[in-house]
Parts: structure tokens; sequence; C-alpha cells
């Protein structure tokens, strides 16, 4: 059997592709057969005098979607975007689908939310799950080329990391047990064993609030790193990010193109990006008559005019300790301030990065929990780390969602994800 993608190699040979039925249009004596196999699209073109009655009556009655065999000869069509075209010897219904569901007419999102499982087959859907999945590779082959190693930390957990409003809780034979928030606290004993870890894996959040840039599962990925401090931590995010957006304009070309992403705005996320502080953040939203006070924290809206500011994607740093997780290391020069880093995507997309130093003395983070009234008990093993030969280190958190519907140009997450688990929804 013949994959799509390669058929451009089979210039003149006569080949057997399975695939299903995208679209057909017949003109009498002529049929034109638009057929996917998941690794590309292909026009075939049926002529009635060169096929069986059979397979000429077979074309007549396939439907959207139906799975078929084709045998056919391989031509060169510079005019079509695979580069080739397929002449029909014979062909083979392998299931005539009933009647698809999703058409080329417009369907509303709460119908094709329910039909997610055949949503997938639209060639958006496809791109932008193409993307994900070289987004996915891209951040392994980062993390091995710099000689991170990969601890998958835990989905059932004890204890809250990210706060404990937006918990999924769950019955450990009796005892209360959550889906995890973030691997970060598992990652930091790690960073002990290896200097430098990374996890990537799905995370939870029970987030209450109906918005385009929430799921409630969605895959994070986290590097930690020991002895890395605040100002490596910015220069780590930034060379992530930058990565990954030459990797996907490097090889997601086509899935770019389908999805009519602009790519001169992701051509500009190259190195340096620009740096602020928080409380230079506020005086840039109060200056755009944002009523804000220092001390308050952004809504999605003062993020995009933050990120407005810049071509690039933003890196806002020393956010107020009061707005953020009990973890974070305070700055040195002024203990008010964490040394926090969250990094803004441009044109409205938003946070993609949140991370931080984290602090390594053990009655400041002891105090900090308290004061979080966080279960001490729960945390002892998290305490240990900063008991046998504490170390400074940092690290941070990207969802690839974020990053994802940002390259794409999807103004809402449900379409970076193939399953998508949002408020009050999880069918299919
Ligand atoms: O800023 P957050 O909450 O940071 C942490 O979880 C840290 N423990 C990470 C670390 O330092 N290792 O989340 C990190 C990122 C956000 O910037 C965003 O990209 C994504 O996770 N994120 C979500 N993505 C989709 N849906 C949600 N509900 C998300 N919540 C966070
Ligand atoms: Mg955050």
């Amino acid at each position: 059997m013949q994959r799509i993608k390669e058929l451009p190699k089979r210039i003149g040979e006569e080949v057997v592709l399975r695939g299903w039925l995208m679209n057909a249009r017949s003109s009498g004596k002529i049929a034109f057969l638009q057929v996917r196999d998941g690794s590309g699209v292909v026009q075939a073109v049926a002529s009635r005098a060169e096929l069986s009655e059979r397979a000429w009556e077979d074309v007549q009655k396939i439907t959207q979607e139906s799975a078929l065999r084709l045998t056919g000869t391989v031509s060169e069509d510079p005019r079509s975007p695979s580069g080739v075209e397929i002449h029909l010897l014979d062909l083979a219904v392998e299931h005539l689908s009933e009647e698809f569901p999703i058409t080329k007419k417009e369907h509303g999102t709460g119908f094709l939310m329910d039909h997610r499982h055949l949503w997938l087959r639209s060639s958006r859907q496809r791109a932008a799950l193409k993307v994900r999945s070289e987004v996915s590779q891209a951040i392994r082959d980062f993390h091995y080329e710099r000689d991170f190693v990969l601890i998958d930390s835990p989905i059932l957990t004890p204890a809250a990391c990210e706060g404990t409003s937006t918990l999924f809780e769950t019955d450990y034979f009796g005892d209360q047990a959550y889906l995890s928030q973030s691997g970060q606290l598992y990652l930091e004993p790690a960073a002990a064993v290896f200097g430098k870890v990374y996890c990537f894996g799905p995370t939870f959040r029970a987030e209450k609030s109906k918005t385009r840039r929430h799921l409630m599962e969605f895959w994070m990925v986290e590097p930690e790193v020991a002895f890395l401090e605040f100002a490596g931590l910015c220069d780590l995010a930034e060379e992530f990010i930058s990565y990954l957006v030459a990797r996907v304009l490097d090889r997601c070309a086509e899935e770019l193109k389908v999805l009519e992403r602009e790519t001169s705005k992701l051509e500009a996320a190259t190195s340096p990006f620009p740096r602020i502080t928080y409380t230079e953040a506020i005086e840039t939203l109060q200056k755009s008559a944002v009523s804000i006070e220092w001390g308050e924290d952004f809504g999605g809206d003062d993020e995009t005019i933050l990120a407005e500011q810049f071509d690039r994607p933003v890196l806002v740093t020393h956010y107020p300790t009061a707005l953020k997780a009990f973890y974070m290391e305070p700055d040195p020069d002024n203990p008010e301030l964490a040394l926090a880093l969250d990094v803004l995507a441009p044109e409205g997309y938003g946070e993609i990065i949140g991370g931080s130093q984290r602090i390594h003395d053990h009655d400041l983070l002891k105090r900090r929990l308290e004061e979080h009234e966080l279960p001490l008990e729960a945390f002892q093993w998290y305490l240990d780390v900063r008991r046998y030969g504490t170390f400074p280190h940092s690290g941070f958190g990207m969802g690839i969602e974020r990053f994802v519907a940002w390259v794409c140009g999807l103004k809402h997450l449900r379409e970076t994800i193939p399953y998508p688990r949002m408020l009050n929804k999880i069918y299919p």
C-alpha cells in the first residue's frame, strides 16, 4: 500500500491507496475524487471509458467519508497541492459511509464540539493537531539536546501546587487525592538528582469560569534546573520559545497555510524578547486608561494591551509576592516582590509561560506554607529538598495549547487539543 505523501516518488507507476473520500464531483463521463489517507490529500480522476462498469457505478454512488481502496497510475500535476494526480484503474468501496454530519456548510460551535471525533477530520483541525504534534516533538528535542532528563510526575497527588481553588478531587482508598495541577513540586527533588530535568504531561484545573484561554485538562511542559537563578531562567524561557517558533515555521509551512496564519508575525519572535517588570506593566496599563492599581492581577484584556506594545513575546517579571504561588523566591532587593516570570504572547494570546526562582531556604518556605494555610504534613517531602543540600533553582511551565493557539492563530484553545475538556462539558 502506498501513502499519498510518498506519491511524488512514484510518478508513472501503478499504486494502491486506501483512504477516505473527502469530496467527489462528476461530469457525466469523468469524475474527480478528493481522497485523504492521513499523510496527505490527492485527486483521483475516474473516467468511465477506463473503468469496469462495476467500478464506475461505485464512483457514482460513493458518499463523503466512504473508505476506499484505489488502484491507479501516478502522474505529475503541478496545479495540485500534492504535486500529483491519480488516474484511476480500479476502485473498491471498503465501506459506504452513512451521511456524514459535517459538510461544507457552516455549522455552529456547539454542533461541532458534540461531533469533535468527526470534526477532527476537517482540514483546519488536521492542520492544528499536526502543529501540536510537531510542537510536542520539538519540546522533547529541545530538552534532549540540552541534556535534560525527563521525569514523569504523578497525576494523582495528595496536595495542591497552584492554589486550592481549582482542584479536581478524587477518592484515593478513603483518602482525599487531587488531579495534578503541575508537576513542578515533584521536579524539584529530581533536580537534585540530575541537575536539569523536565516533565511533560497532562495537568488539570477546575477553572470555574468559561474563557477561550482555559481548559480543565491541558498539557504542560515544565523544565526545572538546579543552580539556575532568575536571570538564567528568563534566558531559558526566551531560548525555548524562539526554538519552538522556528521549528514550527520550518516544518509546518503547509499547516500554517491551511490555517491562513500570517507567518510574518511569527518570524518576528526571535531573541531578544522585551522584558518589563510588573510595576512598569501597571504604569503602561494606567497610561492606556485601564483602571488598575499596583497589587492587582492582570486580566485577559490587560495582558492583551500589554502584549500589543510589542511585536514578539514579552517577559513580565517581579510580580508582587501576594499575587503568586507560595514557593516563589523573594526579590533580594525588595521582598514584597517575587522572582516571578510570565511570558505573554503577542496578538492577544495572553500568558503562555509562568515560572519563578524557587524558595530554597527551609524556614522561609515553611513560613510561606503556613501563611497560605497549606497542610504542612502533606509538604514534608517537599521541605526535605531544603534540608539535604539545598540549592537555588528555577523553572517554568508552558501550557502547550496556549502556545499552539498563538502559532496557529486560533482564537479558542478548544481547537488545539484533540478532545478539549471545558466547563461542564466532557462529551465525547
Ligand atoms: O502559571 P501556571 O499556573 O504555573 C504553574 O503551574 C507552575 N507550577 C509552572 C512551573 O513553574 N513549573 O501555569 C503555567 C502555564 C500557563 O502559563 C499557561 O500556559 C498554562 O500553564 N495554563 C493553562 N493552559 C490552559 N488552560 C488552563 N486552565 C491553564 N492554566 C495554566
Ligand atoms: Mg500563571
